[in-house]
């Protein structure tokens, strides 16, 4: 097992959870604190016992945004060169999904990365924002281009514009997040739906994953071509005959791969 300093990793069953722990930073992502879930992403993404991955923070804090005490004297075109943020695309290349459990503060950075998941759980106390423009710059991490496909140009704007802070009841109105828990529940309801995602069969749900995410990266038409080519391919699986069979012989299905 791999030993990080700025992240937990745990895992129950197969589904893997990471923990963002600099609870005096309010989490805040530091470079090292990406490599590390990036890392740590990239080594459960290619496990096929982790069918579903699990990012979380504290209480508090999902994450209050990139280090701004880190990026403060970064210069132009050192930034540049480094690309800066630029691992974060790694996350994003993950096929397992990834589920976000955010309480607390999930702002600039952390809202990004929230939004890099597949779907956001929060909890009652949620506040999700990207206040970057208050610090004199723009989001970095997606934001501008996450956030507005999630939640349109409106919420967006008024977000990017004015760093206001948005609630759990807002962001689930707005389409951010697919389902709001008391937030003493977050750790628990959001186990039981990755517990869920992690129970079907890996191939199937990394098709899902993949059908969802093209809706985002081309025409209607082209998304339709390559769901239905993904559909038809599913047939080429074991556990397309073992999820049908066992519907018709009423019994629970036993996932191959
Ligand atoms: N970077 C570095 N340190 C941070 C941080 C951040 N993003 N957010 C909080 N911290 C640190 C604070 O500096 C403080 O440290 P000290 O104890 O050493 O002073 C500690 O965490 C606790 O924070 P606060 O005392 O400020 O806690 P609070 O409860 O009073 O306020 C908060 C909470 C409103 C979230 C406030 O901390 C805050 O505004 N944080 C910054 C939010 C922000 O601007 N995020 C965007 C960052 S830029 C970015 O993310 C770029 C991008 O697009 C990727």
């Amino acid at each position: 097992e791999k030993q990080f300093e700025n992240i937990l990793v745990e895992q129950k069953d197969r589904v893997a959870v990471i923990t963002l722990n600099r609870p005096k930073a309010l989490n805040a992502l530091s470079s090292d604190m990406e490599k590390e879930v990036v890392e740590a992403v990239e080594g459960l993404d290619s496990n096929p016992d982790v069918g579903c991955i699990v990012i979380t923070g504290s209480e508090k804090a999902f994450a209050a945004g990139a280090d701004i005490k880190e990026m403060k004297d970064k210069e132009y075109p050192g930034i540049y060169l480094e690309r800066f943020f630029g691992d974060w695309k790694r996350l994003t290349n993950a096929r397992t999904p990834i589920v976000a459990a955010v309480s607390g503060f999930a702002l600039g950075g952390g809202c990004e990365l929230a939004m890099m998941c597949d779907m956001i759980i929060a909890g009652d106390n949620a506040k999700f924002g990207q206040p970057e423009i208050t610090l004199g710059v723009i989001p970095g991490m997606g934001g501008s281009q996450r956030l507005t496909r999630a939640v349109g140009k409106a919420k967006a704007m008024d977000l990017c514009l004015t760093g206001r802070q948005m609630d759990a009841d807002e962001a689930e109105r707005s389409g951010l997040v697919a389902r709001v828990v008391p937030a003493a529940e977050l750790l628990d309801e959001t186990m039981k739906v990755a517990g869920k995602i992690a129970s079907m069969s890996k191939t199937t749900a990394i098709a899902a994953k993949q059908a969802v995410n093209r809706s985002f990266e081309t025409t209607l038409e082209e998304g339709l071509l390559a769901e239905q080519n993904a559909f038809y391919a599913l047939f080429a699986t074991e556990d397309q005959t073992e999820g049908m069979s066992a519907f018709a012989e009423k019994r629970k299905p036993e996932w191959k791969r």
